[in-house]
């Protein structure tokens, strides 16, 4: 079936995050992590199925969506979860937010690496517990953690280990490897993991395959909150169904008395749309990755020609993380804003010169972003 990703859908007026942000200025959106792409059509079927009974009163315990999850996880991931382990949540953020209050004491030290995904400092300081920042380090031409240099840091009050994989802003999807030395840190230092997975579907490289933490081993199982959602793999991120999977009972029971109360259940049209996505959308995400795959190329192959910018390929997101230190500007999010393009800036993930541009958007308003780069970049000071 042919899907149409060049079709541009005008979000001006549907009360978008990401096109309010400059609705009357001719700055391109290209900042908060939701693509332009419109949801497959078994997404948009399902809510108007259900619409259509008209009733919408509380829902139950979602067998079909906790069904589609677990299928999903199984022919993706060859990950065998048990319906049980599910905890279902209104986002991932707050499953980042109750992971560092329900895992840590207030003496208590979370560890997180940096550059990241801002909520993840976020949930530290709302909690108001410190937090050890892990650099990630530029490795043949991908963002990797140095642990070896956290050693010397750690002061035995850390608790929880907060991965992300596949990474933002770095986009690397983490190799068997990499993920296992992520766990030897963790038992050396007897830290409780929490995984936030929600880019694993969008992984661009070819030949590269994303393993959740979890099924390294029992011991990762046993100690690992994961996080995933359909959100950001088929742009229903406005709906909000989530997962987070705790395998061992006990970190589940403490997770949940965190969670009743404060957290409310999701949406039942967010949970029809995401069971619709995962049971029905794997063709539709295949032609998607492709589309994003052939966006990113096309972009670094331009960014990496333009003086002042460097960026390596993202090996999954549709988020590029460009280094603008040698362009010589203060701020380069401000510095690009003024040229027309609404990018992410890096201050907020841990490194002011860079920018993260969001490149899940038509290929005619990426072209038009990377002529706006390239005028930007000629006239720097
Ligand atoms: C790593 C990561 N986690 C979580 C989220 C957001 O999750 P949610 O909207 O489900 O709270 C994002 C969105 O950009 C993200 O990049």
């Amino acid at each position: 079936m042919a899907f149409n990703f060049d079709q541009r859908i005008d979000r001006r007026h549907s009360d978008s995050l990401k096109w309010n942000k400059y609705a009357d200025q001719d700055i391109l959106p290209l900042w908060v992590a939701d693509s332009d792409f419109r949801s497959p059509d078994c997404v948009i079927e399902a809510i108007k199925r259900r619409a259509d009974h008209g009733i919408f009163g509380y829902g139950d315990k979602p067998v079909e969506f906790l069904d589609s999850a677990v299928a999903w996880l199984a022919s993706r991931y060859q990950w065998h979860v048990n319906p049980e382990w599910i905890v279902v949540l209104p986002g991932v953020v707050s499953g980042l937010n109750l992971a560092v209050r329900a895992f840590t004491a207030s003496d208590e030290l979370t560890v997180a690496p940096t550059p990241i995904y801002p909520p993840f400092r976020g949930a530290a300081k709302l909690a108001d517990r410190a937090q050890l920042n892990l650099p990630l380090k530029l490795q043949q031409g991908r963002w990797l953690l140095d642990l070896a240099a956290a050693q010397g840091q750690m002061s035995g009050k850390e608790r929880l280990l907060m991965l992300c994989n596949p990474q933002n802003p770095g986009g690397t999807v983490y190799r068997r490897e990499e993920l296992q030395a992520q766990l030897e840190f963790a038992q050396q230092h007897d830290l409780i993991v929490c995984s936030d997975e929600i880019h694993s579907d969008l992984v661009l490289e070819p030949g590269v395959q994303h393993l959740p933490f979890a099924t390294l081993s029992e011991d990762a199982a046993r100690r690992s909150i994961t996080l995933m959602s359909p959100s950001k793999t088929f742009n229903i991120a406005g709906l909000g169904a989530s997962i987070a999977i705790i395998p061992d009972e006990k970190l589940r029971a403490r997770f949940n008395q965190f969670r009743r109360g404060i957290v409310p259940d999701v949406d039942i049209l967010a949970l029809t749309a995401a069971a619709a996505a995962w049971r029905e959308g794997e063709a539709w995400l295949k032609a998607q990755n492709d589309y994003l795959r052939s966006n990113r190329d096309w972009l670094v192959s331009q960014v990496n020609t333009m003086a002042g910018l460097s960026v390596v390929a993202p090996e999954a997101t549709y988020l590029a993380w460009i280094d603008a230190s040698a362009l010589g500007v203060a701020s380069p999010a401000l510095y690009f804003e003024k040229h027309g393009l609404g990018l992410t800036a890096g201050r907020d993930f841990g490194n002011d010169q860079f920018v993260r541009l969001n490149f899940g958007c038509t290929r005619a308003l990426l072209d038009e972003a990377v002529a706006r780069l390239r005028r930007a970049v000629a006239a720097r000071p």
